[in-house]
């Protein structure tokens, strides 16, 4: 182990090339940011949320401050809801400040999952605001860049999914509990793909634009939008449930009348629901959190990922 640490730092110093990724064993604390797809309490997925899986697969201390129905700051895409800068930061920056938190910098890493409802309905897709999907993932960056400031030096950022391929935004849509108003579902498809696609390019684009200002840092970007889509494309490989595995639908399926009104639910039981990608018309399922959470906890823990790719 000594020996191996000491032949990488070596071949590094050899090649001049700087340290990338934390190493095994460094990291302790996962702090967590985001939205529904993150929420430990308010759970997506209705089970247990990818940090809980996460922080117990990689043996870390789990500290989440991700919040349902979240954006990034309301001063971009305005929801009624708790966003990342202006109520989850603030609080994080609160607690390590007054003694709360204890959590040395080498030891901790901070992930952001954040998107799916700054592009969503009564925001983006909907010309809610007079926002962009520039403005979106400007401000996921500065999310780094402030942990940066405090003293924060691990990241794993997690790109948005394929929302298009969830019920809300698929082309083959239905009314629902998110959106029960008429629209042209293949408009929507077609537009989300776009937002997302271009988003998480803009945002790979822009870390690597900020990685050689920030000394130091470890900063991973986790392809979520890859995997979400490889789940889809081949369900054999992730889902597990005692249903016949199910990628277009969820087990939480609620049809709406135009206009709102009682929704008509089918809902699947006990293992059924981990043959389902979804839970519900804009959450993956528990077993897909699974996946995501097998995934960060690899990265976290220095080991590889396939979906992971450190940027520094
Ligand atoms: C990395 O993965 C290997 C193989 O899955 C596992 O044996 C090892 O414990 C992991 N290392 C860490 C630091 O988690
Ligand atoms: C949001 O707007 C408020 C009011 O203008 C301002 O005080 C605050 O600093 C802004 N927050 C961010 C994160 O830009
Ligand atoms: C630190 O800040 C948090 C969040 O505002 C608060 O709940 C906690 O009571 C504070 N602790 C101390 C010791 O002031
Ligand atoms: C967008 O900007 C225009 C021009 O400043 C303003 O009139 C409009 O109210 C804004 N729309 C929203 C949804 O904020
Ligand atoms: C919905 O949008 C698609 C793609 O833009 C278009 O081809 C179709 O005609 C639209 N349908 C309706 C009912 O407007
Ligand atoms: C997938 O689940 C939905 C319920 O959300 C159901 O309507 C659909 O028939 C299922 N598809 C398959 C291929 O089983
Ligand atoms: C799941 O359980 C609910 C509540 O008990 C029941 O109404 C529903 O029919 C069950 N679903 C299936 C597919 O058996
Ligand atoms: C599916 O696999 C996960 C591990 O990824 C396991 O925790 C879960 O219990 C399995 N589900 C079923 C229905 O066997």
């Amino acid at each position: 182990m000594l020996l191996t640490s000491l032949i990488c730092a070596i071949a590094a110093s050899a090649s001049g090339v700087l340290a990338v990724g934390v190493q095994p064993g460094q990291i302790k604390h996962l702090v967590t940011f985001g939205d529904s797809y993150t929420d430990v309490v308010a759970t997506g997925d209705q089970g247990t949320a990818w940090p809980v899986y996460a922080a117990g697969y990689s043996k870390t201390a789990l500290h989440p401050f991700a919040r349902s129905g979240a954006t990034c700051s309301n001063n971009i895409t305005f929801r009624p809801f708790p966003p990342v800068f202006g109520d989850q930061l603030p609080l994080y920056l609160m607690e390590a400040s007054n003694g709360t938190l204890h959590l040395p910098p080498a030891e901790t890493i901070y992930t952001l999952w954040i998107g799916t409802n700054d592009l969503g309905v009564d925001s983006l897709i909907t010309g809610s605001n007079n926002a962009s999907v520039v403005d979106v993932t400007g401000c996921m960056v500065d999310w780094v860049r402030t942990l940066y400031a405090s003293g924060a030096r691990n990241f794993i950022m997690q790109n948005m999914i394929p929302l298009q391929l969830t019920i809300l935004y698929s082309a083959n849509s239905y009314p629902n509990r998110f959106w029960a108003v008429e629209r042209n579902t293949s408009d929507w498809s077609v537009l989300m793909n776009e937002m997302v696609l271009a988003g998480n390019k803009l945002t790979e684009l822009m870390l690597q634009a900020v990685v050689p200002t920030l000394p130091g840092a470890h900063i991973a970007l986790f392809d979520s939008h890859s995997l979400i889509q490889d789940i889809y494309d081949h369900p054999a490989l992730y889902l597990n449930g005692t249903a016949p595995l199910n990628v277009t639908g969820c087990w939480n399926s609620c049809i709406a009348p135009f206009g709102g009104g009682d929704l008509v639910c089918t809902v699947q039981n006990g293992t059924a629901r981990d043959s389902y990608l979804w839970a519900d018309e804009l959450h993956p399922s528990e077993q897909a959190d699974r996946i995501i959470a097998r995934e960060i906890a690899l990265t976290l823990e220095g080991n590889n990922s396939k979906w992971s790719t450190w940027l520094s």
